[in-house]
């Protein structure tokens, strides 16, 4: 029970087979009360039934693009709870064209769309949790990948935009670090998520990582769950601006 009487924040799960789902059962498992968003309704009903057996706080859905979103989220996060002790941060997308069609294609539209709801979300939501979050410090937690290391074919503008929110985790950490509140990355490896079905090829990486990683075999979403709780928790209270792999050690290893 290393998270009891903590309250942490997800933004956002998008059902059961999510990465957030699985960061939420574990962070439960470990007593925290988790508070959840999701995208819109299209995403609502599935999510509110699986947290009905878990203690926990519908703050409703929230389009990370929409700044009223994002303010109206905390407000109702707000008339909820007095202080928060983590913000779990899942959005990410990129349109399909510029996944698929080189990096040399990616259309401005294209780019700034996948930088600001794969990156820039995660400083707006920051933010606005900032005041819940200074009352006891806490931990802010960001979903990377190591195509924003490498360059990862058909990774693409993705890539881009995970350095950039990895980047954003380090300027974060400095900013929040007075605070006692902590920022930090988990770089997964490839899971079969819905987000997952997205990138052209997806099963070339899946395969490559259980071929070379040195533990030979993929991870699941459940391992990046428990490396959130540990991360939310006191355990690691020395850590911060930190990009913690989770990959059964594949970026560790070269040829
Ligand atoms: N699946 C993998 O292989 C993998 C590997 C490393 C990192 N990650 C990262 O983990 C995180 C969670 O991904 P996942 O694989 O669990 O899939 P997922 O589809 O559950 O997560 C993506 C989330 O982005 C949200 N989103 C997209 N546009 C949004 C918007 N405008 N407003 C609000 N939310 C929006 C979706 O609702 C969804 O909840 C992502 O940041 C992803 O890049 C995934």
């Amino acid at each position: 029970m290393i998270l009891k009487d903590k309250t942490i924040l997800i933004a956002n799960i998008s059902g059961k087979r999510s990465t957030g789902w699985a960061i939420a059962q574990s962070l439960s498992k470990q007593g925290a009360k988790v508070a959840y968003t999701y995208q819109n309704e299209r995403f609502g009903n599935e999510v509110r039934k699986l947290f009905e057996p878990l203690d926990s706080i519908d703050v409703g859905e929230c389009d990370v693009t929409s700044d009223d979103d994002i303010d109206k989220l905390f407000e109702r996060l707000g008339n909820n709870v007095d202080a928060l002790d983590g913000l779990i941060h899942t959005p990410a997308f990129a349109k399909e064209e510029d996944l698929a069609n080189g990096f040399i294609n990616t259309s401005r539209d294209g780019f700034k769309l996948a930088l600001d709801i794969s990156c820039y979300s995660l400083i707006a939501l920051s933010r606005r949790a900032l005041p819940l979050m200074e009352v006891r410090g806490g931990a802010v937690i960001a979903l990377t990948y190591l195509g924003g290391e490498r360059a990862v074919k058909n990774y693409n503008v993705m890539g881009v935009a995970k350095a950039a929110l990895e980047s954003s985790i380090r300027y974060l950490a400095v900013d929040l670090g007075p605070k006692n509140i902590r920022a930090n990355a988990i770089s997964a490896g490839p899971m079969r998520t819905l987000a997952a079905r997205g990138l052209k090829d997806f099963m070339v990486m899946y395969d490559d990582m259980k071929e070379k990683a040195p533990m030979k075999r993929n991870i699941t979403t459940n391992e990046v769950a428990d490396t959130a709780s540990f991360l939310c928790s006191d355990l690691a209270s020395g850590i911060t601006g930190e990009i913690l792999h989770v990959d059964a050690g594949y970026h560790a290893v070269g040829v």
